[in-house]
């Protein structure tokens, strides 16, 4: 059985399986330009848009710019693993294929179900925040949505679970639908959907930091680091590294462009220009949005879901035109967002059936759309309930563990692989190595520890819940074993 436990997928058979035909194949439509655009799709969303504000007012002051690089760094390092492994084995999946050549079959299934938990649950997220935005849009307008309507039935304190008297999130549930219907239809659609929105989103932030830029008071910006308040976290340096926690947010999503390897039309050269150029690309502008937003308004005023609006309106009537615009990129930018993610849940859900590890009927791929629209519509519907009954603060950090959690598995798995099978061809290698991959699996870890004990346990209930599946289903059905 402990032999069995750690079965590992050469990377021969997964070639073999790449070059299959049939009803198990997905469409090869991504380019590189595709690519770094559905990795800025999945990146650019309510981090930015919602959280920016409340970590500078509560945590960091001017010095979230600092926490936007800490952060970043992060991400890199685990980018630079991401983007090896992608380049050597490009098969849909992500994480959980590479783990399935490299650390054997109970890893594998360990990261594919903590990955359907980022993405899921990442999807969910974002779109609770995506009827923020719209709530707040439409009630701009004179149109109101009832508060029973639109925020979430379930609530959690220190007293435990309570009914709050709403009934659902509506329309969190059908910016889902939406999404769900959308990625059904087809990849080219898709990522056509996200080209368009990624143009609006980037346009959105430039004009921000580019007239923003003219309404700074260097004032706002001193101290850059505000005083400690004497407690751990509020302000000062311990202040920067807990809004580097909070604003780890913005750049979850990269990986998700790892997930559609199997839709990219040159997989070994264009997946770490898609995961990379991304990553970089979010990175830039999210330090530059923080500056300038905190040069024009005192940290103290961004404690908003629309920090960016806020700075609008702090700048005077110059800027005023702008607002309207920031609100419905925020709003179109968050939709790209839900689709990134629940594409990349999708497909790990698709591996992971094509596999066995969970039942193979959702592995087909649709006659006519060419999507797995079975593993699609599961994951939408999922997506759905969650989204509809949930608060984001309880949502949020589960996607942030999860999603550290895979960086750490991503870049002891680079490491391993380097020592097994020096010998394997690496159109893009990770620089560095140990070094680069070592200070990303710390850097990861020590952010997960850091979340509340909370959050911990509920990662720890998701894997348990996880290993019944696998010890009474998936590890019977496992194909690689039959
Ligand atoms: N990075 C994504 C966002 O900020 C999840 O919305």
């Amino acid at each position: 059985m402990k032999k069995s436990l750690f079965i590992r997928k050469s990377i021969e058979l997964l070639q073999r399986e790449e070059e299959m035909e049939g009803e198990h194949k997905l469409k090869r439509v991504l380019t590189p330009v595709g690519l770094v655009a559905l990795g800025i799709g999945g990146i650019i969303g309510a981090g930015i848009f919602v959280l920016t504000g409340h970590a500078a007012a509560e945590y960091a002051g001017p010095g979230i710019v600092l926490s936007f690089i800490f952060s970043g760094l992060a991400c890199v390092f685990a980018g630079l693993c991401y983007a090896e492994l992608a380049s050597m084995i490009p098969i849909a999946g992500s994480a959980y294929t590479y783990s399935y050549a490299t650390l054997g079959e109970f890893i594998a299934w360990i990261i594919g179900w903590d990955l359907i938990l980022e993405y899921l649950f990442g999807a969910s997220t974002v779109a609770v925040g995506w009827s923020g935005y719209v709530v707040s849009f439409l009630r701009d307008y004179g149109i109101a949505i009832p508060a029973y309507l639109s925020t979430a039935p379930l609530a959690h304190d220190a007293s435990g679970w309570h009914t709050t008297g709403a009934l659902v999130n509506f329309p969190a549930v059908f910016i889902v639908a939406l999404v769900t219907t959308l990625l059904v239809i087809g990849i080219r659609e898709s990522a056509r959907f996200n080209n368009a929105i990624v143009v609006l989103k980037l346009t959105v932030l430039i004009l921000f930091i580019g007239f923003g830029a003219y309404y700074i008071a260097p004032a706002n910006w001193t101290p850059f680091v505000p005083p400690n308040t004497g407690e751990f976290g509020h302000f000062g340096w311990s202040g920067v590294l807990r809004g580097a926690g909070v604003v780890f947010f913005a750049y979850i999503g990269f990986d998700a462009v790892s997930t559609a390897a199997q839709e990219a039309k040159n997989p070994q050269r264009d997946m770490p220009i898609g995961i990379l150029g991304s990553l970089v690309i979010s990175t830039v502008l999210y330090i530059l949005v923080s500056l300038v937003l905190t040069g024009i308004i005192k940290y103290e005023f961004l404690n908003a879901p629309d920090p960016i609006a806020v700075g609008i309106d702090a700048a005077g009537a110059g800027l005023l035109w702008l607002k309207s615009f920031v609100k419905i990129g925020a709003i179109a930018g968050l939709s790209s967002v839900i689709l990134v993610l629940l594409l990349g849940q999708s497909r790990v859900f698709f591996s992971m059936a094509s596999d066995g590890l969970l039942p193979e009927r959702f592995s087909v791929v649709h006659w006519k759309f060419k999507t797995p629209y079975k593993t699609t519509i599961t994951a939408g519907v999922a997506a759905m309930i969650i989204a509809g009954l949930f608060p984001i603060g309880l949502l949020g950090e589960l996607v942030s563990i999860g999603t550290l959690l895979a960086f750490v598995i991503v870049c002891v798995g680079v490491m391993a692989l380097r020592y097994r099978h020096p010998e394997l061809k690496r159109p893009f290698k990770t620089p560095l190595v140990p070094l680069v991959p070592v200070l990303g699996a710390l850097t990861a870890f020590s952010q997960m520890i850091a979340l509340p004990l909370d959050t911990i346990i509920r990662l720890v209930v998701w894997m348990a819940i996880g290993f019944v599946i696998y010890f009474t289903y998936g590890a019977k059905n496992s194909k690689l074993r039959m």
